[in-house]
């Protein structure tokens, strides 16, 4: 049941294993070649479960380790615990041919990453994903950094693992929340670029919910094939990785105006995904059954997808407006062109925008049954997608 995925590109190349167990697998070590040392980082909630078990592979492979444990929460993703980790790889005496571990979810593995970018202007990392969301988006293509106060990820550097080990076991342990949070980036890949993995997924999805070890391999692995090509074809994000933002702008509004407490990233992407293909239905470049296939499958995972009371069209559209994917001309959005199919779209007014927040605060969905209710009293000037439960596009012609 392991899978192995290599991912390469300008200037390097590395291998992604991914199976059960593979944390207490002393060989998937052997070969890192780490005779001056290794750093672990972790936080408190990870090292609790896993670092022990990860020692003593180490220690099996013959490699010796320390390990730095950062607070948990996105709230550490901060200069100031980057610069922790750069202490202790100072106190460790450590060179250019140590590696660092980063074991955790996409915070650790950002700020862990971001302080092998930096330390001695660059040494290895490992990258060893124990969230679904880290494992299927964070913990490949070389994205690192920490937050600062006046925003997320402003800080970072593009520095690729030497090796990514996904132990899918890790996944039994992730609160419900978070493991459907990771999810929607799940749902985001099939709908930009997989019809064959999203009827997958609609077929899997009891499985999925349930963390099955087949189900989670393969569903796993078809990310990171995924986002290898991706990375492969766009390794900087001039052009086609931007496509992976599919759902994000909208959700970067949601999350800044709610101050980031409101939902989990996925959560807020669930519903970004959603309203980028209510968007594209509204201007008539995809039918209904499109937008009703995502929203059933995104129901289907769990998300709730209704927008608290309190906010307002105008602070959201201008929340997108200050994104880093917008400039003088308008919002970029990523928009579905069908399942399987998106589109990197410029300049989209900010009016627009407020128009179709409206429509949704209006009439947002919400779960399950109330889904219709989004279509009982269609606004002509802006119609939203029709949610049938037959799943039937009765809107196609629009
Ligand atoms: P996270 O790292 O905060 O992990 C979520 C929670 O789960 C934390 O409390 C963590 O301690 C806990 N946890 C982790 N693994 C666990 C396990 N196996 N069992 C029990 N608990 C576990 O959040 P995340 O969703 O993994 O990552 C979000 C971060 O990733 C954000 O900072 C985001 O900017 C970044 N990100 C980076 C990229 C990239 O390309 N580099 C892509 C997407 C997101
Ligand atoms: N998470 C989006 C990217 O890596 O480009």
């Amino acid at each position: 049941m392991t899978e192995h995925i290599q991912v390469s590109g300008k200037g390097f190349a590395y291998q992604v294993t991914i199976g059960p167990g593979l944390l207490q697998q002393p060989q998937q070590f052997a070969g890192l070649q780490a005779a001056d040392g290794v750093l672990i980082v972790s936080n408190d909630v990870v090292a609790e479960l896993y670092l022990a078990t990860l020692q003593q592979s180490l220690q099996t492979a013959g490699i010796d380790c320390h390990a730095c444990i950062v607070p948990d929460g996105e709230q550490h993703k901060t200069i100031a615990t980057w610069q922790s980790i750069v202490d202790h790889l100072v106190r460790m005496q450590a060179n250019r041919k140590t590696v660092v571990m980063a074991l955790g979810g996409g915070v650790v593995g950002d700020m862990a990453g971001f302080a092998a970018a930096s330390y001695m202007r660059g040494i290895r990392v490992v990258q060893l994903p124990t969230t679904l969301l880290a494992q299927v988006d964070a913990a490949i293509g070389g994205k690192t950094g920490v937050n600062l106060p006046s925003g997320k990820n402003l800080v970072g550097a593009f520095h690729q693992p030497s090796m990514v080990v996904m132990d899918s076991d890790t996944l039994h342990t992730l609160p419900e929340r978070e493991y459907r949070a990771g999810l929607a980036e799940v749902v985001k890949y099939a709908m930009i670029m997989d019809a064959g993995f999203f009827a997958w997924l609609e077929q899997h999805a009891d499985a999925l919910l349930q963390r099955h070890a087949q189900s989670l391999t393969a569903m796993i692995g078809t990310c990171v094939r995924h986002k290898a090509e991706v990375v492969a074809a766009d390794t900087l994000e001039q052009g086609r990785r931007a496509l992976l933002n599919y759902g994000h702008t909208f959700a970067h509004a949601l999350e800044s105006q709610t101050a980031y407490t409101h939902w989990l990233h996925g959560e807020a992407v669930a519903i970004g995904m959603h309203l980028a293909a209510s968007f594209s239905h509204q201007a008539g470049d995809i039918n209904a059954e499109v937008v009703n296939r995502q929203l059933q499958l995104l129901l289907r995972f769990g998300f709730d997808l209704s927008l608290p009371a309190g906010l307002q069209a105008e602070a959201l559209a201008n929340a997108m407006l200050l994104d880093k994917k917008a400039d003088q001309r308008g919002i970029t959005l990523v928009l579905p062109r069908a399942i399987g199919a998106a589109v990197i779209s410029p300049d989209h007014d900010c009016a627009s925008l407020v128009k179709h927040f409206q429509y949704h605060l209006q009439a947002a969905p919400r779960q399950g049954a109330d889904v219709n209710a989004e279509c009982s009293q269609p606004d002509p000037s802006h119609a939203p997608p029709q949610h049938s439960s037959n799943q039937e596009d009765e809107n196609h012609d629009h």
